[in-house]
């Protein structure tokens, strides 16, 4: 059993590689399973595959043995040169029409390089944005592909089979051609980078600010996630917080080192957003916060001599509480306006054609970012496909103009303790901003035309002009 009978091929038993080698299983799909080290295979076969139609191959001959032509094997193995590598070993075992499904966080640009290199052998690419972690992995994560429609509707039913389902709907869509389902996974993070920087700020603020423990904050977790803030990134702060260190019965999360890492999901969302002139400022902050936080011995050296004010809030601490809460709700929904705009431009400059309803109904389940407010965001692009910006839609704009005084009164606090609240305060300038119908871009422009002659337009007269300043 298992030559020639394998609807899908798996290439990388990581931890990712082997929960979706589980799931696919499950639903009854045969796999062909490979590993670079025949070691990790083995222990994969010995140890989780039970009694499931996985079938090992030792060597990439008979790995590819294994598998129905046209073939469709999926890579998962780490962003950048390994994939190249693996393509590059897999390339003299296959045969025109078969499939490759790449489904790491690999950067959009690359899969369009491969997608157009493969295409010129006669191979079809699938760029397959994963997300869900470990957990949604096995048990159904979101799943963005992108490519030719083709090559979707290959492993269509294997994919559906698969992901999340949420009310009975799939969180996978096929999404757009090239690298569209990279991008998509690529924003996914970035707007993942800019919700955990918001959590991490309330979480600053409660601990700092009101002196809170993190028991107590996660209680307030805990009753977040029960109303308009319920997301997983929200659920799973509780557990994180309550989880005590076995070593010392210290809140483990006061032992762990304040240096956040990064692969570099969220920094190329930034950058692609600077590169499309989409501002972008709650994640671009949130990855600032992540480099500022690596900076450990400057800050400890600067902590014992730059001043600032005692980090206590004074007054109605249970009010307080609620309008962060609140507060987060809004710069939440900002964060994701904020990627649901970068992905909007690039798909008008990369001819994606996102629907953007779709990508907010595949988010709702599976994947990190998953949150209540996705129904809404989602509810929103159906009512207006081609709408400008998330805050007109008429009910999310409400919504978030009711919080406005919640984030003004937080971040006010913020600054007045001295407790950084970066992420929180850039979500209330973007707003203001973007409701400013004159910005004081009009010296800006005086200036560049005063210094170096750059010219500038009027607002009552059209053309360009240039003045003689001095
Ligand atoms: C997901 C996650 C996943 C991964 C991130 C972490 O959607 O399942 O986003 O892709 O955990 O890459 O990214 P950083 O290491 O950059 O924080």
């Amino acid at each position: 059993m298992g030559d020639g009978d394998c609807s899908i091929g798996l290439v990388g038993l990581g931890t990712m590689g082997r929960n979706l080698v589980l799931n696919m299983a499950d639903h009854g799909f045969a796999v062909a399973v490979y590993n670079r080290t025949g070691e990790k295979t083995r222990e994969f076969m010995e140890q989780e595959v039970g009694g499931r139609k996985i079938h090992p191959g030792y060597t990439l001959a008979e790995f590819v043995g294994h598998l129905q032509g046209p073939r469709a094997i999926i890579i998962l193995v780490s962003a950048g040169p390994p994939v190249d590598a693996v393509i590059d070993e897999l390339l003299p075992f296959l045969s025109p029409g078969d499939l490759i499904i790449d489904g790491g966080n690999s950067f959009f640009r690359d899969t369009d390089r491969r997608g157009r290199t493969l295409a010129a052998k006669g191979l079809l690419y699938l760029g397959l944005g994963v997300s869900g972690g470990e957990a949604g992995a096995r048990h159904g994560p979101s799943l963005m592909p992108g490519g030719p429609p083709a090559a979707y509707e290959r492993v269509r039913a294997i994919l559906e089979a698969a992901a999340a389902k949420v009310q009975g709907e799939l969180c996978v869509a096929y999404l757009g051609g090239g690298a569209a389902g990279h991008f998509v996974k690529m924003v996914h993070n970035g707007i993942e980078y800019a919700v955990m920087e918001l959590l991490a700020e309330a979480y600053d603020l409660l601990r700092r600010g009101l002196g809170l423990s993190p028991g107590e904050i996660a209680g307030i977790y805990e009753e977040w996630n029960r109303g308009e803030l319920a997301s997983y990134l929200v659920e799973i702060a509780s557990p994180v917080l309550r989880r005590v260190d076995e070593k010392t019965g210290q809140p483990l999360i006061d032992l762990i080192l304040d240096q956040a890492r990064q692969k570099g999901t969220g920094k190329w969302t930034s950058q692609e957003a600077m590169d499309l002139q989409v501002p972008t400022p709650g994640i671009d902050t949130a990855v600032m916060m992540r480099d500022l936080s690596g900076y450990k011995a400057e800050r400890e050296a600067a902590a014992r001599v730059l001043q600032g004010p005692p980090p206590v809030f004074p007054g109605d601490r249970q009010a307080f509480i609620r309008q962060l809460g609140r507060s987060l709700y809004a710069a939440m929904v900002l964060a994701f306006a904020q990627g649901l705009a970068l992905l909007q431009r690039a798909s008008q400059v990369y001819d994606y054609r996102l629907d953007l309803a779709t990508v907010a109904r595949i988010w709702r389940g599976g994947c990190i970012i998953r949150a209540a407010l996705l129904e809404d965001i989602r509810a929103a692009y159906q009512a207006r496909p081609d709408l400008e910006h998330l805050l007109l839609d008429p009910r999310l704009g409400r919504e978030v103009m009711a919080r406005l005084p919640n984030l003004r009164a937080v971040t006010a606090a913020a600054a007045a303790a001295g407790i950084p609240a970066p992420g929180l305060m850039v979500s209330l300038a973007y707003y203001d901003a973007l409701r400013s119908a004159r910005l004081p871009a009009n010296l800006i422009q005086a200036q560049r035309d005063y210094f170096g002659a750059h010219t500038y337009e009027r607002t009552d007269i059209a053309g360009t002009f240039h003045t003689h300043w001095d």
